[in-house]
């Protein structure tokens, strides 16, 4: 028996490097973010320093995985056809909104000095970068 294979095929090794790259950024910023909130309050409880310094660490990691998400978004830029409908376009504008936001806010979450402003740069940066992970599954199409 026969069995044809429809519209179903692996990515090129090119395509599948360029994808794999966002995507292990994505894990380390998004993710990284996510497990360590889930991670600070048994930090804070064990001592009161310990957060800032994990987060010290932690930003070891995540900015270049920031920045290696920003180089491989601009490769998936250019693999892009010319003619793109005017949704995409959209879904691309909003992409580099969530995007500015969640590195800005996890700038000024970093720096700030009052619990209050941690809270809502940290709920800022953490949310826009889930938002930034959703629309790049739309344009992934
Ligand atoms: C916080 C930063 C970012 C996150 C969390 C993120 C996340 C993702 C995810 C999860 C995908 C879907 C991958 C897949 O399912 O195949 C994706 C695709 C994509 N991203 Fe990003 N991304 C970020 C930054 C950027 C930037 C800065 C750009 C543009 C300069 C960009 C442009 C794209 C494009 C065009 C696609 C579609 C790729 C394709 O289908 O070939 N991304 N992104």
């Amino acid at each position: 028996m026969t069995t044809i294979h429809m519209g179903v095929q692996l990515a090129s090794t090119t395509d599948s490097i360029r994808i794999f790259l966002h995507v292990i950024g994505a894990t380390v910023w998004v993710g990284g973010q996510l497990v360590f909130a889930a991670l600070v309050p048994i930090l804070k409880a064990k001592d009161a320093a310990l957060p800032k310094l994990v987060a010290k660490q932690f930003n070891k990691v995540a900015w270049p995985a920031f920045g290696l998400l920003i180089l491989t978004g601009f490769w998936n830029m250019a693999t892009l056809p010319k003619d793109l409908p005017s949704s995409y376009h959209v879904a691309i504008a909003i992409k580099m909104s969530v995007v500015t936001l969640s590195g800005v806010a996890a700038y000024l979450h970093a720096r700030a000095k009052s619990t209050k402003g941690m809270a809502l740069w940290g709920a800022a940066s953490g949310l826009a970068a889930i938002s930034a992970t959703y629309v790049g599954v739309l344009l992934a199409g």
